[in-house]
């Protein structure tokens, strides 16, 4: 017979092994760092210009950032940073290598979302950040998923749980419970209201003093950060349940809206969510939250049966906020019926040879006419061994492993962030103005 301590056992022992790997794969401090990127890369594939120009501009000034050169080889090595710099400095053809973002309006916020486990969420989400990364744009990731995928991709494993969604939700109900407390009474009833009263075991977190920025931590990318998530599943959807009870008015899908909101308009140019493959609080506060809906699927019939009931809990779980709150819901960036500027489905795991694919793609493509994203992202080994190394393909470096394997996983996940770009660009200029 195995009990709970069996199980407890079994973990301790998993996560020796999960320390191990990190030792062999991050430096020898376990700090994940970001590699340097060649000139090949950086002129063709991050600025989209030819070798021979990029390097001609480099000779014609010398105060550029040149790189760094590898004892042994000929290509230039650049950081981020230099690339970042040499992005604001240099223009093609009059052209500016910086990447559009409409003035005046805040971050753009996309969720990707699924009910269904597995369909890709985090590898699309971990893939779509350092894409974006490279094209310019500050990025913040917000892992809503307790299972912490993408944190841990990120490097980020010793997270305290205050630290993560659970903290920001837990912030806001002490925050609006104050806020509705004080806030004047009808004066035409003459009764005061009673006041809400939150037991001393949460007001005693503290979380109600922690500041916006005590949740945002920096990951090994110098223009991506993360909001993280750590191993607490159970215990938030749980204690998401007990404080509903506790001040049933309190809007606690819009806990992380509001959180958002406080960020000045211009600290980041996309966040983009990574969701857990349940709705429940967590999901609910990510899916109110967003700007863009964007949701994997995989090419599989049951896929795609999971995929239209997700969505249909989803319209119910929508409907249901609406009428709950009609009225009573504080003005922030988003408002309520919750309207997205855009919904898409992006197909993953895709083989382009196998025709059941092919046949499921032309399915979604028939059902969801007009949102479904032209490239799907197609299914590589890539992924598989870049994520031995708690990598995105854009993290492992193109020596380590096949050319061919590299660059065909890099060029499905460049088709399919582009199409997540101009997605966000055609409607980013149609976000309410600065306050
Ligand atoms: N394009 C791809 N090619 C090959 N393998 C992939 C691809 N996309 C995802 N995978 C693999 O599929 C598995 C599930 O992917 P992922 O973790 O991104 O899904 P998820 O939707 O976030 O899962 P969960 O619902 O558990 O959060 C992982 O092992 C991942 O490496
Ligand atoms: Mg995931």
């Amino acid at each position: 017979m195995y009990t709970h301590e069996d199980l407890s056992a079994l973990q301790a022992q998993s996560l020796r092994m999960q320390s191990w790997i990190r030792r062999q794969t991050f430096s020898p401090e376990m700090e994940k760092t970001l590699r340097r990127f060649s000139s090949w890369e950086v002129s063709e594939l991050i600025f989209g210009v030819n070798q021979s120009t990029f390097r001609g501009r480099l000779a014609a000034d010398p105060s550029l950032p040149s790189g760094e050169v590898e004892p042994d080889g000929r290509q230039r090595w650049f950081s981020l940073e230099e690339i970042n710099e040499l992005r604001r400095r240099m223009k093609v053809n009059r052209r500016t290598l910086m990447p559009k973002r409409p003035a005046g309006k805040r971050a753009f916020r996309a969720a990707i979302a699924n009910f269904k486990g597995g369909a890709g969420k985090s590898t699309v989400a971990l893939h779509f950040a350092h894409a974006a990364a490279l094209d310019g744009y500050r990025v913040l990731v917000v892992d809503f998923d307790p299972q912490a995928t993408l944190s841990h991709s990120m490097g980020l494993t010793d997270v305290a749980e205050d630290h993560t969604v659970w903290g920001i939700m837990a912030r806001d109900l002490v925050r609006e419970t104050a806020r509705m407390n004080d806030a004047p009474q009808g004066a035409e009833s003459g009764t005061a209201l009673p006041q809400r009263k939150l037991p001393a075991s949460i007001t005693d977190l503290g979380l109600g003093e922690l500041r916006v920025a005590d949740f945002i931590k920096p990951t090994a990318w110098p223009t991506i950060d993360i909001v993280p998530s750590c191993a607490n599943a159970a215990f938030v959807e749980f204690a998401s349940a007990q404080y509903r009870h506790l001040n049933p008015e309190w809007s606690f899908f819009a806990a992380v809206s509001r959180y958002l909101d406080a960020l000045p308009d211009d600290a980041y140019d996309l966040i983009i969510f990574d969701c857990p493959p349940a709705i429940g609080y967590q999901s609910m506060n990510a899916v109110f939250a967003a700007d863009l809906l964007y949701i994997p699927s995989g090419p599989g019939y049951w896929e795609y049966d999971s995929t239209t009931s997700f969505i249909g809990q989803l319209a119910e779980a929508l409907e249901d906020l609406s009428d709950g709150f009609d009225g009573t819901f504080p003005a922030g960036k988003i408002s309520l019926p919750k309207a997205f500027c855009d919904i898409r489905f992006l197909m993953t795991r895709y083989e382009p040879g196998n025709d059941l694919h092919k046949a499921m793609y032309d399915a979604f493509s028939k059902v969801f006419d007009g949102h479904v994203a032209e490239h799907p992202v197609e299914m590589t080994r890539a992924v598989e061994q870049s994520g031995r190394f708690l990598s995105s393909v854009y993290e492992i470096d193109y020596r380590d492993m096949t050319r061919e394997t590299w660059r065909r996983a890099r060029d499905t996940f460049d088709r399919a962030y582009q199409e997540f770009r101009d997605t966000i660009l055609a409607s980013w200029d149609k976000l309410e103005d600065e306050a």
